[in-house]
């Protein structure tokens, strides 16, 4: 549904789960970039990845395609392949793990926190064998930490994909997401705090995984001193348009101020759901949390206490006018997975989340009484009873 159109029963607009800020001045500029004709990978590329290596302290920066192409590229940058494992957390969106089954590794699952829905660190250094290779951990309801991050490398001597997709504007240790760590991966899915339309970034430690990360993205290509060119690895095609990087341009500059907004209306959601007896502490992110730039606000459903089912739930609330999203369901009892072994019971807290979690409408330009209006709607649905 058109995110401004008016819901025919409540006569209010519809609110998404999530919605991508695209004012007239960001129109105007992808405008002038497609007025340029240099509209596949140019000098806007270049700007926007120069712009995002400045955010994070001056790391180099790769853009591309997408969070999942630039995850790909990593992995293949660290030489990960058949026989090598990479643990990583059970409570994720699909890719964070399909990149390792594409790389040809093992993927290695463990539970998760409950609060933080990060990686639990100790079931992750549990988890290591001699082919473990690499460590991919995701920033899900909290920034990771980047102290017991190195400490973490530095103890079992394996590399660190973090899965940062969600996390682009949040802080942690006091830098910005990226600055710290090894590899680091953001998305501009329209989904999360910024937006290229569909797009990514790499982190990278210095010049020549820079260098290397630009040959993967682009067939392997490498230009020879006597300017032909020559492939030794076979890479993908993953490179951002410029079209796309000048928008994310664009919404950089404004990242802090959206993510000040989404921490107002986080805590908004906080204040009008306190004294809920159905919706506890514990089913919603964690509160006290410096840094985190909310790119999402999850809550654990009561069903226990629900006549609905999560199905039921967001069909009630889709008729209130109102967007839900689940993120995530537990990756290991996908298909998949289980064909490779993984089975129900294995990460207790992982698959709590996936059988409970729904997502709430969460972006900069909701009003105050948009949040009030989804906490009014979300109380009186969970204690509705079947249409
Ligand atoms: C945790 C996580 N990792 C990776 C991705 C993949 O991002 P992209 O769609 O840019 O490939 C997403 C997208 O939602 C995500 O949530």
């Amino acid at each position: 549904m058109n995110d401004r159109a008016r819901d025919p029963a409540t006569a209010l607009p519809f609110l998404p789960f999530a919605r991508p800020v695209i004012d007239e001045a960001m129109i105007a500029v992808v405008g002038d970039t497609l007025r340029s004709r240099w509209i596949a990978s140019g000098p806007q590329v270049a700007a926007f990845e120069k712009a995002l290596s400045e955010h994070v302290g001056g790391r180099p920066v790769r853009t591309f395609t997408s969070a999942t192409g630039a995850m790909e590229v990593a992995l293949a940058l660290l030489g990960i392949g058949p026989g090598d494992e990479v643990v990583t957390p059970a409570q994720s969106f699909f890719a964070s793990a399909n990149v390792i089954a594409r790389a040809g590794a093992r993927a290695v699952f463990v539970d998760v926190d409950l609060a933080t829905r990060n990686v639990d660190l100790a079931a992750a250094a549990a988890a290591v064998t001699p082919r473990t290779r690499a460590l991919l951990p995701v920033h899900f309801n909290a920034p990771l930490d980047p102290a017991a991050l190195a400490a973490f490398r530095a103890r079992h001597g394996v590399r660190i994909l973090e899965d940062a997709a969600l996390a682009i504007g949040s802080r942690a240790g006091g830098r910005p997401v990226g600055a710290t760590g090894d590899l680091v991966s953001f998305s501009f899915h329209p989904n999360k705090n910024m937006t290229t339309i569909e797009g990514g970034a790499l982190v990278v430690n210095d010049a020549a995984e820079a260098a290397a990360a630009e040959r993967l993205r682009f067939h392997g290509i490498a230009r020879l001193p006597d300017g032909t060119r020559d492939v030794e690895v076979a890479g993908g095609k993953y490179n951002l348009s410029d079209v796309s990087a000048r928008l994310g341009l664009a919404q950089l500059a404004r990242l802090a101020e959206w993510c000040a907004e989404r921490e107002r209306l986080a805590m908004r959601y906080f204040d009008c759901l306190a004294g809920d007896d159905l919706l506890t502490p514990e089913r919603l992110p964690p509160r006290d949390n410096p840094g985190h730039s909310w790119n999402m606000f999850t809550v654990l459903l009561p069903l226990g206490d629900m006549a609905l089912t999560r199905k039921g739930f967001m069909e009630a609330m889709q008729r209130e006018g109102i967007g839900t999203g689940l993120s995530y369901e537990a990756i290991h009892l996908a298909t998949y997975w289980r064909a490779q072994g993984w089975r129900e019971g294995q990460f207790p807290v992982a698959e709590r989340i996936g059988r409970e979690t729904v997502t709430l409408p969460l972006y900069p330009g909701m009003a105050d009484a948009d949040v009030e209006r989804v906490c009014v709607a979300l109380a009186r649905v969970i204690r509705s009873r079947p249409a």
